[in-house]
């Protein structure tokens, strides 16, 4: 029996930054109002003609976690792309990844769990590893949310929250049973399914029927949220998950050395912050800097902890996130 382990990170996000304040200008609202409901100061957006999309920042992460991982991109066996935001209706962006890193024929597979999109991921690849099927996995996960948000004061609930960006990791086969990923742990409540969703352009609603309509501010078209079920189910089902993963290792929250949440919410994160008794030190978030990148958020702030070195070898880190569908999950690590 094999484990697995995350041998090179990487993150790449757009170099235009978004300030609240930038905000103000299209639509009503306020820094204050952003900051004491999200934390979030700014975030990045593609821009127009930046040569950004979905699969192409994936591609930036994913080269910056094969050279630390320092393996022969052609020893990957399998990518695994998480994404809400895919470059195209079908094929999957896993595809797009593979054609530009030029991988001739290993499987590359999209997983659509949006915010809880990578933990699934590598999960996933976890299993693939576990049964001896894959050495070497690339997974990915990256959004580009900006070129779909509703930028008017009408999409302002949902518009300020979300920022652009990918972040990505090498998962590979080890025989350590100390240091690999204890386990991981994987939820779904499709009662909630349109609570988090974006409706259409969708196969409900094909291209002609659009055109037909012609309405372009056709409110389907954005994504919509009810952020306060969102909140009310986030906050119980981070602690649930992250307290079944500690009581299956038959470990107590006083053994976590970093907490990695996804960055749904500032609020969200220190709610879970104080519940498990953590510090400051213990939970890393940079929701300020970035907004909810979504399957991005994760290996985005992965990388950034591992850089400022923040996670040390032997150290219990804890992932965990919640959102659309809904969806949550939990790995444990031990690094
Ligand atoms: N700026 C100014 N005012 C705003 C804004 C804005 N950006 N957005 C909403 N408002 C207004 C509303 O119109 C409303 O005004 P009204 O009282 O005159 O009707 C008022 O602020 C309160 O609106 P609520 O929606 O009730 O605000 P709430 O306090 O619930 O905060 C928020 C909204 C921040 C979205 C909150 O519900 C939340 O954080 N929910 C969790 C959402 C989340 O984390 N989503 C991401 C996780 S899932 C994922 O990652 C995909």
């Amino acid at each position: 029996m094999y484990n697995s382990k995350i041998i090179g990170m990487g993150m790449y996000v757009p170099e235009n930054v978004v300030t609240n304040d930038d905000l103000t200008d299209i639509m009503d609202t306020s820094h204050d109002w952003i900051v004491e409901r999200t934390g979030i100061q700014e975030r990045r957006h593609i821009k127009k003609g930046d040569g950004n999309t979905t699969a192409t920042m994936g591609v930036k992460a994913a080269k910056i976690a094969i050279e630390r991982a320092q393996i022969d991109k052609k020893d990957i066996d399998l990518i695994l792309f998480a994404t809400l935001s895919p470059d195209y209706y079908f094929p999957g962006s896993g595809v797009i990844v593979q054609q530009h890193l030029e991988i001739p024929n290993c499987p590359a597979m999209d997983i659509r769990n949006q915010c809880s999109g990578f933990i699934y991921a590598l999960s996933t690849a976890d299993q693939f590893i576990k049964t001896g099927m894959y050495e070497n996995i690339l997974i990915i996960g990256s959004e580009n949310h900006s070129g779909g948000l509703d930028m008017t004061t009408r999409g302002r609930g949902v518009s300020v929250i979300f920022g652009d960006g990918a972040g990505a990791v090498v998962l590979s086969r080890t025989e350590d049973t100390d240091k690999c990923i204890l386990s991981t742990h994987l939820h779904s409540e499709g009662q909630f399914a349109e609570e988090l969703a974006l409706i259409g352009p969708s196969t409900n609603r094909w291209v002609p029927e659009i055109i037909e309509a012609n309405d372009p501010m056709d409110i389907s078209y954005y994504p919509n949220m009810n952020g306060q079920l969102v909140f009310k189910n986030a906050v119980v089902r981070f602690s649930e998950v992250i307290m079944e993963g500690l009581q299956q290792n038959q470990m107590t929250p006083d053994q976590i050395d970093m907490l990695i949440p996804h960055q749904a919410n500032l609020r969200i994160s220190q709610f879970i912050q104080r519940k498990f008794g953590l510090s400051d030190d213990q939970v890393y978030n940079n929701i300020m800097r970035y907004g909810n990148t979504t399957a991005g958020s994760i290996p985005i702030a992965l990388t950034e902890a591992w850089e400022e070195d923040k996670i040390k070898s032997g150290d219990l880190v804890v992932l965990a996130a919640f959102g659309s569908g809904f969806t949550w999950g939990s790995a444990l690590i031990r690094w």
